[in-house]
């Protein structure tokens, strides 16, 4: 279990691994070098990192890239109303790094409905980046928004995952695989 000794034992059964750490640390160096071969030397790249999920797979790809970048992070949350989904997304964090001329790189844990990225992608597509691309960990099937992802780590199944990075009610992002679970209802 993903849980400090002596701690009060979470009501979770263990995530069951769904990818492993051996293949996610080949996968990310995978990416960090399909993104290598696409800048040139002089291309200035931004990797923007999506708050909260991302930070793990960001660190991991910024130390696995080995040419000029610059990091910056920005938080978003979907907007409920009472206790209904209303579907949209809200800035809750912007970039402090400015991104006109700059080769962008958006980091995302996790694509599920789409909606978060599709709004990324307007929110820095309006601010003039010399290129704008989108990187997901995993991505779930059946987006009901219509996003490209240029660089996908791994397509998964309609589960929920838990893992680096990747959470539920908060727990389990500092697992160092990708585990799925059952929540509770
Ligand atoms: C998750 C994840 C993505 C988003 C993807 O964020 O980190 O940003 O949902 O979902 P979508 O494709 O349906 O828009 P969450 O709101 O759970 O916050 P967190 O990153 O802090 O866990």
């Amino acid at each position: 279990m993903d849980r400090p000794p002596g701690r009060r034992a979470d009501p979770l059964s263990a995530p069951q691994v769904l990818i492993s750490e051996a293949e996610i640390d080949r996968r990310v160096r995978e990416i960090a070098s399909e993104i290598e071969a696409s800048i040139e030397e002089t291309d200035e790249l931004l990797l923007i990192g999506v708050l909260r999920g991302s930070f793990i797979f960001l660190a991991d790809l910024a130390r696995a890239l080995t040419c000029s970048r610059k990091l910056d992070f920005i938080a978003v949350s979907s907007y409920e109303s009472g206790s209904s989904f209303a579907g949209e997304v809200r800035l809750i964090m912007d970039v402090r790094t400015g991104v006109a001329g700059k080769h962008v790189v958006i980091v995302e844990d996790i694509v599920d409905s789409g909606r978060t990225l599709a709004y990324l992608i307007e929110v820095f597509a309006a601010r003039h980046p010399a290129s704008l691309r989108t990187c997901a960990l995993v991505r779930k099937p059946h987006q009901s928004q219509d996003v490209a992802v240029d660089y996908v780590g791994f397509d998964i199944p309609d589960e929920w995952v838990v893992g680096y990075g990747l959470d539920y009610n908060n727990l389990y992002r500092g697992l160092p695989y990708i585990g799925t679970i059952e929540p509770q209802e």
